[in-house]
């Protein structure tokens, strides 16, 4: 029989004991059954070996210690499964930095045009003043000094129109559809009513706004000097 050296029989004992199992018989093989003589009767299976250990131990002892002590390997979870599309490479931050990309444009352009230098509000003579630049002055001269139509600077206009309200129709329908001679404006007027001689002044209702013809009348009565 090959000698079990005693490091190992040391080992054997200590994990046998750590298992709570008898310590075995100096590592002596059990017993094996004995020859045939004794018959059934007497077979010595159960009979004690030399340690006094029941012949049974030791065969079921390799065994038990075989299966024991192996501690369960855990493996590693495997990894969440990621779909193929989610992964698509862009960065994550790239979403809300593009969502607030617009407003930040937004608030740098606001920050280059301060609103006070948006086009300023003008009052109604000032709109007036380049309506009239733009529509009457050819005929009524640049400074409302008379042309091919009569002089409206100086008040003049506000004599021939005491009331606003005939300025406006008067500047509406124009003389074109007029005849000759028809007299317009204050019957009492100094130096007499004034009668349609050109018949050449066009409607402008329709091609200003009501909004411009406003503006131009309150020109030709406050802002001509
Ligand atoms: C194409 C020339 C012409 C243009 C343009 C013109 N007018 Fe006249 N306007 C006349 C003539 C001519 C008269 C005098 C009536 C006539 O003889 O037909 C007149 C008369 C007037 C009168 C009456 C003045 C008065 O005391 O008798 C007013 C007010 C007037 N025009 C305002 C305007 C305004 C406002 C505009 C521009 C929006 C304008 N006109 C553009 C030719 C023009």
């Amino acid at each position: 029989m090959t000698q079990v050296p005693e490091y190992l029989l040391e080992r054997s004992r200590e994990r046998r004991a750590a298992l709570g199992l008898p310590p075995s018989g100096g590592g002596e093989a059990p017993a094996p059954a004995a020859p045939g003589e004794g018959g059934a009767a007497s077979a010595p299976a159960a009979a004690p070996a030399e340690g006094g250990v029941p012949a049974t131990a030791p065969a079921s002892a390799p065994a038990t210690a075989a299966e024991a002590p192996v501690p369960a390997v855990e493996e590693p979870p495997a990894p969440p499964f990621v779909p193929p599309a989610a992964r698509s490479g862009i960065p994550v931050w790239v979403v809300p930095v593009l969502a607030i990309l617009p407003v930040w444009a937004f608030a740098y352009l606001g920050a280059l045009n301060p609103p006070s230098a948006a086009a300023p509000v003008l009052t109604p003579i000032q709109a007036g003043a380049q309506v009239f630049a733009k529509n009457c002055s050819p005929c009524h001269g640049a400074q409302g000094e008379g042309g091919v139509g009569p002089k409206l600077a100086g008040g003049e206009a506000k004599l021939t129109f005491p009331n606003v309200a005939d300025h406006i129709a008067w500047v509406d329908t124009g003389s074109i559809s007029k005849a000759k001679g028809t007299p317009y404006g204050d019957p009492a007027r100094p130096g007499g009513q004034h009668t349609v001689k050109v018949a050449g002044m066009p409607a402008f209702k329709g091609s200003l706004s009501d909004t411009e013809i406003q503006n131009v009348v309150t020109f030709e009565r406050d802002g001509l000097k």
